[in-house]
């Protein structure tokens, strides 16, 4: 069965001027049920606008969109209920504290408030959450730590589809770790994951197949071992971050690195 399935979207913003961004053209692809799905591309290719289209935060101004058979624009509660988005920009009620804001969501999902409170603590610990700081309030917190609230949240529920928008970026290198474990975890209990990082590594190790996108262009799709394997004829040493420039038009060989 298909999670996710893109047709021919594209999505546009209307910049001053009258001059018309084109954040996504004519994308298509399908994610597989069970899927670690990673999106790759460089800041501004286009890789939130297209999370948020999936979410139903922003409606496709061509093509179709489907999770799980639904699509978003014809059901989107249908298909809110089935997903669960991590960004960023997470929204939270900056005021209250970790735990507030968490129980809040658990209301909001229906879990009953024992489960919350012990399904709360068991994931803040999995993630490495000080223990001490989930009774202070979140704008008191770094970005890495707001980034674990809003990793904890998507966990409370077992969502069909988790869209994670570059979850590990902004996190020091074991709470990267931790959440990575978090991923491959869900990914085994059943969910669809579609991933979008600039860590090649986090890409290579977790995700079953990524796609590259470059100024809103699909520019090439596949598991990462064989894309990998395929550029190896031309470069040798090649790895999933040589594979990144060849698709995203930088000369790998022109990059000047410094090594010392
Ligand atoms: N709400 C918006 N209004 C105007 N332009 C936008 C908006 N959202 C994104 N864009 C533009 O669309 C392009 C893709 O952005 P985005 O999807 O955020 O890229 P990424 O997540 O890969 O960094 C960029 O050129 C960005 O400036
Ligand atoms: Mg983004």
């Amino acid at each position: 069965m298909l999670a996710v399935s893109v047709k021919n979207v594209s999505k546009f913003f209307k910049r001053k001027k009258g001059e018309v961004v084109k954040a996504i053209e004519n994308m298509s692809f399908d994610v597989q049920k069970g899927e670690i799905f990673g999106i790759l591309g460089p800041n501004g290719s286009g890789k939130s606008t297209l999370i948020r289209m999936i979410a139903t935060l922003l409606i496709p101004d061509e093509g179709s969109i489907k999770v799980f058979g639904h699509d978003v624009n014809k059901e989107p509660e249908k298909v809110r209920k089935l997903i669960h988005r991590v960004s960023v920009e997470a929204s939270f009620f900056k005021k209250l504290s970790a735990y507030e804001n968490l129980f809040f969501s658990a209301g909001i999902y229906g879990l009953s408030k024992k489960y919350a409170l012990k399904k709360i603590h068991e994931l803040m610990a999995s993630i490495g959450f000080n223990h001490s700081r989930l009774k202070d309030p979140i704008e008191d917190f770094s970005r890495g730590m707001q980034q674990k609230v809003s990793i904890a949240r998507a966990f409370l529920t077992k969502p069909s589809l988790l869209l994670l928008d570059e979850p590990t970026t902004g996190l020091d290198p074991r709470a990267k770790r931790e959440v990575q474990e978090l991923v491959h975890k869900a990914s085994t209990e059943g969910s669809t994951i579609l991933l979008s990082t600039h860590d090649m590594d986090e890409a290579y190790k977790l995700c079953h197949r990524i796609m590259i996108i470059h100024k809103g262009k699909l520019v090439v799709i596949g598991e990462p071992k064989k894309l990998v394997e395929n550029l190896r004829k031309k470069y040798p040493n090649a790895s999933l971050e040589t594979v990144f420039f060849e698709y995203t038009g930088e000369n790998f060989e022109q990059i000047d690195l410094e090594v010392v």
